[in-house]
């Protein structure tokens, strides 16, 4: 099978269940709160780890509780973090998350030790790196870190995928190095500058493999999402699932894409996995506790297909 290699943060979730978005200024009473580990790169690493992907995961934490506590448990789940820096005098990545009765988030990042993750750790550890077949990149760590990893993975032919969470507006070199790019329409809107209601879904995907991505998927939510490349085009329908908590829904998405893609999967096939992979994942709350395994996910498939 082929080797993925993840690059990016890790957060201690702190949720707070509310039933509405509190205004500015004005506080209100939450329904409950819970601890969790998140943060989108370590989201991404455990879905296509428990989705039967073979995952390497590199991130950076503080040397903190949270640091040590979030080490213990990517060992009890199976999740090789060996790679990952440990660093003195900054506190690991929190995430503050409200979710509302709709299953809605908010969502605020102190990224701490995530911002240590430096390009110049990407080239003490390039050997490592370069033995995987997909490395898979949000935009929680360091921008230039991102940038770097795309220029490593391009002169050695490497494919990466690139989900553009939390949206930004990217480097054109960095879409023309990029294999996979997965956004949401926040995310399309951008990177291309346009906006979808006005230019529609199609023009938006076409627009993002003019600016150079050899595949693109743009994810629609509860509509489903659409990938298109030189050959292939796809749209593949949401399911139809009640939403508990959409958090890490993306994350699910983007780690099982990877997983079925290395697995063989071809990329219909692929996409309907990741698909039934984050329906699941709304169910459910948190972002990590939700990730689905292989075996919850063709239960899920049998029955909804
Ligand atoms: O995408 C969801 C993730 O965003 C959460 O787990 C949180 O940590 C933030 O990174």
């Amino acid at each position: 099978m082929s080797k993925i290699v993840v690059i990016g943060s890790s957060n201690t979730d702190l949720i707070a269940k509310i039933k509405d978005f509190p205004k500015a200024g004005e506080t209100i009473k939450g329904v409950s709160y819970f601890q969790a580990m998140g943060g989108k790169g370590a989201n991404q690493a455990l879905a296509a780890h428990r989705l039967d992907g073979d995952v390497k995961f590199i991130t950076s934490l503080g040397k903190d509780t949270n640091g040590l506590s979030t080490l213990e448990y990517y060992k009890k789940e199976g999740l090789d973090a060996s790679l990952s820096l440990l660093v003195d005098d900054t506190p690991s990545g929190v995430a503050m998350i409200w979710v509302d009765e709709k299953g809605e988030n908010s969502i605020v990042i102190i990224s701490g030790a995530n911002e240590m993750l430096s390009s110049g750790y990407i080239h003490e550890i390039k050997k490592e790196i370069l033995k995987a077949d997909l490395i898979v990149l949000q935009m929680e760590i360091p921008y230039d870190t991102v940038k770097t990893v795309c220029d490593v993975a391009y002169e050695h032919n490497k494919r990466v995928l690139l989900n553009v969470a939390p949206a930004r507006k990217l480097n054109a070199e960095i879409i023309k190095k990029t294999h996979i790019l997965i956004v949401n329409e926040t995310e399309a809107e951008i990177i291309s500058g346009e906006r979808i209601h006005e230019i529609g879904e199609q023009a938006m995907v076409d627009n993002l493999l003019a600016l150079g991505a050899k595949s693109v998927v743009l994810t629609l939510g509860s509509k489903g999402c659409i990938m298109r490349n030189e050959s292939e085009y796809h749209k593949i329908p949401a399911f139809n699932v009640k939403s508990i908590d959409s958090t890490g829904a993306g994350d699910t998405f983007c780690g099982a894409l990877a997983a079925g893609l290395t697995e063989g999967r071809n990329w219909k096939d692929s996409l309907i996995f990741a698909s039934a992979a984050s329906a699941i994942c709304v169910t459910r709350l948190g972002a990590q506790p939700s990730i689905p395994t292989a075996d919850e996910v063709y239960d899920f498939l049998k029955k909804n297909n």
